[in-house]
């Protein structure tokens, strides 16, 4: 199984994105937290912005939208650029009819679970979508603690979608670092977001080898 690392820009300087963006040659794509201070908090930016660093982007943008209404919103973010646009399924009044407008504009879908969510409603939600986001904080801030309780849940998610022959990527968000990536990838993911441990480095591209190295190790041994 191959290692996915998606670092966050949410922990990027912001008047330098797409500098921060060439830092990061080592990731599999660039992980962007669109926020829209409704369904979270926080608020972070909208369609123009992932626009523009779809534009200038060396990786691909994996979009976490963050949002109410992904009905009427998420689609357009696969026509902005994104290579892959995940929508919570808390927000979304057709989880079915997202996923399916995200592939119309040809994105691939990824749907994302809030850490009180239960996974096992959204099982036949599975054919329609690329990957699983199952998070590892409360969204709508970075730099929080990794959540382990939330580990039984990966794990189910890891064993239903192996069970139906794999096919969906399973990501985890939220507080992972090169200890933390092992204890999630030993429960079955195999895509990482990482904000602060990769942008609050020195040298990200460095921090980005060492969590695939970290993530590679814990699936040898599990
Ligand atoms: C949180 C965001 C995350 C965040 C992760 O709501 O979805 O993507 O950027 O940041 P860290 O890795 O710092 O927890
Ligand atoms: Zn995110």
């Amino acid at each position: 199984m191959s290692i996915r690392i998606h670092p966050s820009i949410l922990a990027a300087d912001f008047a330098n994105f797409e500098r921060d963006l060439r830092r990061i040659g080592q990731a599999d794509a660039a992980h962007v937290d669109v926020m829209d201070a409704h369904f979270v908090p926080n608020l972070t930016f909208g369609l123009p912005m992932v626009e523009r660093l779809a534009e200038v982007s060396p990786v691909p943008l994996d979009v976490h939208l963050m949002i109410d209404d992904p009905d009427r919103w998420a689609a357009d973010y696969a026509s902005a650029g994104a290579a892959s646009v995940t929508f919570h399924v808390e927000a979304a009044k057709d989880a079915r009819a997202v996923a399916r407008a995200i592939r119309g504009r040809g994105a691939r879908v990824g749907a994302a679970i809030k850490p009180g969510t239960a996974f096992e409603p959204w099982i036949p939600l599975l054919e329609e979508i690329d990957m699983l986001l199952v998070m590892t904080v409360e969204p709508g801030f970075g730099g929080q603690e990794f959540m382990t309780d939330v580990m039984p849940k990966l794990r189910e998610a890891a064993d239903t979608i192996s069970a139906r022959g794999g096919g969906v990527l399973l990501q985890v968000d939220g507080g992972v670092t090169s200890s933390t990536i092992r204890v999630a990838a030993e429960h079955g993911a195999d895509t990482f977001v990482a904000g602060s441990s990769v942008f609050g480095s020195d040298n990200p591209d460095e921090a980005i080898h060492e969590l695939r190295r970290q993530a590679e190790k814990a699936i040898r041994k599990s």
